[in-house]
């Protein structure tokens, strides 16, 4: 970066700053980088904005560089390595992790059949196993502090599940289930632990999915099994997020609120759509709320109908 404040980054600045020193991952593009160009308009926090190499560059056509309060770094929430080398950087010049926000995640689009081991692997990999690793990295040093917050960015997917997102669904699943956990874990030391659930949001999150080789087959070929499986789903996801009233700036602002508020709650439903099909859900019989949900499915009368060609 071209930029002559990273020299500050040599300085050690530990306890120099009462500001709250935030983490967050997958800062460089979509709700992460909305979400960094809130936090940097306040003078609240000092921002650890983390991307991986190949998306370190969008940060400069955002505008957005090394300064004072501001450390871009790099970090593939996969490679377990860099993650330490970052809490240890932060830990030996800032002194501690206040805020942690795991916000980094991937979309895997299959139906079950075409999806395969690794792809279920890195799902979960991505969207739960590495949160847990950094929020693992980052307790000891909010327990001595007696205080920390935890913001997990979950999704609608991560209490009802839909077709042609298990493995995504799977893994949002484990992520409220284990954030739940730790929220009574942590509730001695004043950890908060939190989890933004946004439903759809009228952005290009979800057209940035991962797909298997039989699942880009499928898709086109329209003599495939799933063909209509995926075409409903597309319909409905592009549908929804395009009529979403909801933007990753406005998700943004409420994820900035939340930093403030003492006593979060553990879950915040982010979404109008997210919190209507919570209730719809909570208070349905599950064999009604099955069924209706299906029937809702785009083009789902003609699943399983058309002739096979494999
Ligand atoms: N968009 C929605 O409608 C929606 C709805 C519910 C929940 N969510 C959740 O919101 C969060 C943000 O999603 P989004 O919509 O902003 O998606 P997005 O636009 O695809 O952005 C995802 C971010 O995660 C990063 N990322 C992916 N794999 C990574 C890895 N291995 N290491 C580090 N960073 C990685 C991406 O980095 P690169 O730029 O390098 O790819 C990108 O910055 C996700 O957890 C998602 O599940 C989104």
């Amino acid at each position: 970066m071209n930029d002559p404040t990273l020299i500050l980054e040599n300085l050690n600045i530990k306890g120099s700053t009462k500001r709250k020193i935030i983490l967050l991952t997958g800062a460089s593009k979509g709700l992460g980088l909305a979400l960094a160009k809130k936090l940097i308009q306040g003078d609240e926090y000092f921002l650890v904005l983390t991307a991986r190499k190949s998306s370190m560059k969008r940060f400069e056509s955002e505008s957005i560089f090394n300064s004072e309060f501001v450390w871009l770094r790099t970090l593939d929430v996969l490679n377990y390595s860099q993650t330490e080398s970052v809490i240890a950087e932060i830990v030996e010049k800032l002194g501690n992790v206040d805020i942690l926000i795991n916000n980094a995640g991937i979309t895997d689009r299959s139906t079950v059949e075409d999806s395969t081991d690794s792809y279920r692997k890195s799902q979960m990999a991505v969207n739960y196993l590495a949160p847990f690793y950094i929020i693992e990295h980052v307790l000891s040093l909010m327990r001595k502090n007696n205080f920390g917050k935890i913001i997990n960015i979950s999704s609608a997917g991560g209490f009802m599940a839909m077709p042609t997102m298990s493995s995504y669904s799977a893994s949002k699943y484990a992520l409220e289930a284990a954030s739940e956990s730790l929220w009574y874990e942590m509730k001695p030391w004043n950890i908060h632990v939190t989890l933004i659930i946004p439903g759809f949001i009228d952005s290009e999150g979800f057209e940035n999915t991962t797909e298997s080789r039989k699942c880009k087959k499928s898709s086109t070929n329209q003599l495939s099994t799933y063909h209509e499986h995926y075409k409903g789903m597309k319909q409905l996801i592009s549908n929804q997020m395009h009529h979403s009233n909801s933007t990753n700036e406005t998700i943004a602002k409420q994820i900035y609120k939340v930093l403030k508020k003492e006593n979060p709650p553990l879950r915040i439903y982010v979404t109008l759509d997210a919190w209507l099909l919570f209730w719809f859900r909570k208070l349905m019989p599950p064999k009604i709320y099955h069924i209706v949900i299906y029937k809702l499915l785009p083009r789902v009368k003609k699943w399983g109908k058309q002739v096979y060609k494999e």
